[in-house]
């Protein structure tokens, strides 16, 4: 699920290469790259990792044009056939493609009846219906133009032309894609992380605009074939920032960073007198709504839930919290003044943006929560609040968690003007028992050797805020470990899932709220007597003599950043422990840009 490309004077493979390894993070299942030299388009391709691509890349062909994909299955399993990039029937046309054609089975029967296609992708169509077109009389730019108009769905395209010395055909709607441009060359990635080494300028994309690029030209046009002027604009990304220094995973190093994370997220939200600010606009838009729709997915409707409490209890609006990909095509009833919140870390999932097309063709009004200036989600969204969090790499979220989590809690308290609570102390407080726990990686490893080596299953219980960070906690675990982990309401277990606790199952109890801390309490003896094998954290002040481990204590509210992290380090060392991938894990993508 993501695409690179070149044109210039250097050797193309390298750059892609590792302009697709710095895509590696967003998760993929195979990959593939194409060079074009005098002698044609040269396509090498392989399931599994770049490294396993490398493997099979011929180091003496040499080429100045590229493109490169990583592929995470939708149509066809992961095979070596399905990867991109895939060639039309003379092996004229070489493209690489993100996205989902919702159409393509229409299309090929409209027009390639009488073409044998070689792979069970969508992919596949559009390249055909280029050559198709060529065929047909049109130019190569027409062609690739009268696709895009019947393509239906999601694409972000780079397209190579055997008999085109020197342009990659670029096209984009609602995927991800950039032009990255550079003296004497011009890139083009998914992200602007992929080729940030060799530019910081990128120009944006909109959706349905094409894109000729060569080697010193980048002519955008509409798909009316009218030109659009754009300036690029410079990507603040610390190329350092992206690499894992000594750590031994991407995951390691932002578990590390949170307590950096909460220290910059006050600084950027607080005005000039220290005090916290969010932009006068958003906050008049939540005093003017009267529900508020929060909509995510993954860990950051995770995240979205602990924002309901926040919102609910500080600025006293109500909140209702919704999986994207639900919401999308079964909208609840809405209030009359609703107020939308999406929260997305990479700004870009599709789940998420087609809840935000629809919120927007109604004219409702949208704030986009989100770690990435400039994605789609924020654009499209009326307003945007970043989580200042800095790039996140491994799959699996966890800066991002907790950042969304504070950046809510400003939101929260600064809309509802709570005297009695000094946020920026608090969260200062937040920070530094994050250090403390941090420091305490080997407690964790241990307990992770204790409860996650070898069982198959695992629960984590909680009751109030607790639940929500349970949910997380199990999802961080399933993530990265693959042990079947559930998180539940602390009182609800009883009521079914009670049956699946076994001799030695492990649980995980959170027990930070006071007003149910004896009720959780109660739960954890419920599955003590039935075998289980409990590991209760709880927060100082209220911890006893049978807990596991005891968090420094912090605000009832804020307390989910704080008691995420034994669980993100639990999870980590448990993927260590059964040797699991941390970074890449299987079947999973950073940034999911399909429905
Ligand atoms: C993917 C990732 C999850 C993430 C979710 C939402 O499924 O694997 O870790 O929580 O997408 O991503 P977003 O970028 O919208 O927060």
């Amino acid at each position: 699920c993501g695409i690179v490309g070149y044109i210039g004077n250097q050797d193309a493979k390298e750059l892609l290469l590792k302009g697709l390894e710095k895509l590696e993070y967003r998760g993929y299942d195979s990959a593939g790259i194409a060079v074009k030299n005098e002698s044609g388009v040269h396509v090498f391709k392989e399931k599994g990792r770049i490294a396993d691509l490398r493997e099979v890349v011929d180091t003496d062909v040499m080429g100045h044009i590229g493109i490169g994909h990583t592929r995470w299955a939708t149509h066809g399993v992961p095979s070596k056939e399905n990867a991109h990039p895939h060639q039309s029937a003379s092996t004229r046309f070489t493209l690489v493609h993100n996205g989902v054609i919702e159409n393509y089975s229409l299309l090929q029967q409209e027009y390639l009846q009488d073409v044998t296609l070689k792979s069970e992708t969508d992919t596949e169509i559009i390249v055909q219906l280029v050559e198709k077109f060529v065929a047909d009389g049109l130019s190569v730019e027409e062609a690739f133009r009268k696709t895009l108009t019947l393509l239906h769905g999601s694409y972000a395209l780079a397209l190579l032309d055997t008999e085109n010395e020197d342009t990659i055909f670029v096209a984009k709607n609602k995927s991800p894609l950039l032009v990255g441009v550079g003296e004497g060359f011009n890139v083009v990635a998914s992200d602007a992380m992929a080729m940030i080494q060799v530019t910081d300028q990128f120009i944006e994309l909109m959706d349905k605009e094409m894109v000729i690029v060569k080697k010193d030209e980048i002519i955008i046009q509409n798909l009316l074939g009218e030109k659009i002027a754009r300036e690029p604009y410079k990507a603040l990304i610390d190329a350092s920032d992206i690499e894992k220094g000594t750590y031994p995973h991407y995951m390691l190093k932002e578990i590390d960073e949170q307590p950096l994370v909460m220290r910059k997220i006050i600084q950027a939200y607080q005005d000039i007198n220290g005090d916290l600010a969010i932009d006068s606009d958003i906050v008049k838009a939540m005093n003017d709504a009267d529900r508020i729709y929060i909509v995510a997915c993954g860990t950051s409707y995770h995240a979205g839930l602990v924002g309901k409490q926040m919102i609910e209890q500080l600025a006293e609006i109500p909140v209702e919290v919704h999986v994207a990909s639900e919401m999308g095509y079964n909208m609840p009833l809405l209030s009359k003044k609703p107020l939308f919140i999406f929260i997305s870390q990479s700004g870009e999932t599709a789940d998420s943006r087609a809840v935000l097309v629809k919120v927007k063709e109604l004219g409702y009004k949208a704030i986009t929560i989100t770690n990435v200036p400039g994605s789609t989600l924020s654009r499209e969204a009326d307003y945007t609040l970043l989580l200042h969090a800095g790039p996140e790499i491994a799959v699996a979220s966890t800066k991002a968690y907790t950042a969304q989590i504070a950046v809510l809690s400003i939101l929260a308290s600064v809309v509802g003007k709570k005297a009695d609570l000094d946020l920026v102390h608090e969260l200062g407080i937040v920070a530094n028992a994050m250090e403390v726990l941090c420091d305490s990686k080997e407690e964790f490893e241990k307990m992770a050797f204790e409860y996650f080596t070898v069982t198959r299953n695992a629960f984590f219980i909680g009751r109030a805020l607790d639940y929500y960070v349970c949910l997380e906690g199990a999802l961080k675990l399933k993530e990265i470990s693959y042990i079947q982990a559930e998180g539940f309401a602390g009182g609800e277990l009883k009521h079914g899932t009670i049956a699946l606790i076994e001799d030695g199952t492990p649980i995980v109890a959170l027990a930070t709220q006071e007003n149910v801390n004896w009720s959780i309490r109660g739960n954890v003896k419920e599955v003590v007597a039935r075998g289980a094998n409990p590991c209760i954290i709880s927060m100082k002040g209220l911890d006893t003599n049978e807990d596991r481990f005891v968090i420094p204590e912090v605000h009832e509210l804020l307390t989910p950043l704080v008691s995420v992290v034994p669980l993100q380090l639990l999870a980590y060392y448990a993927a260590l422990h059964r040797d699991c991938d941390v970074d890449k894990p299987r079947n999973l993508a950073k940034s999911v840009t399909v429905e």
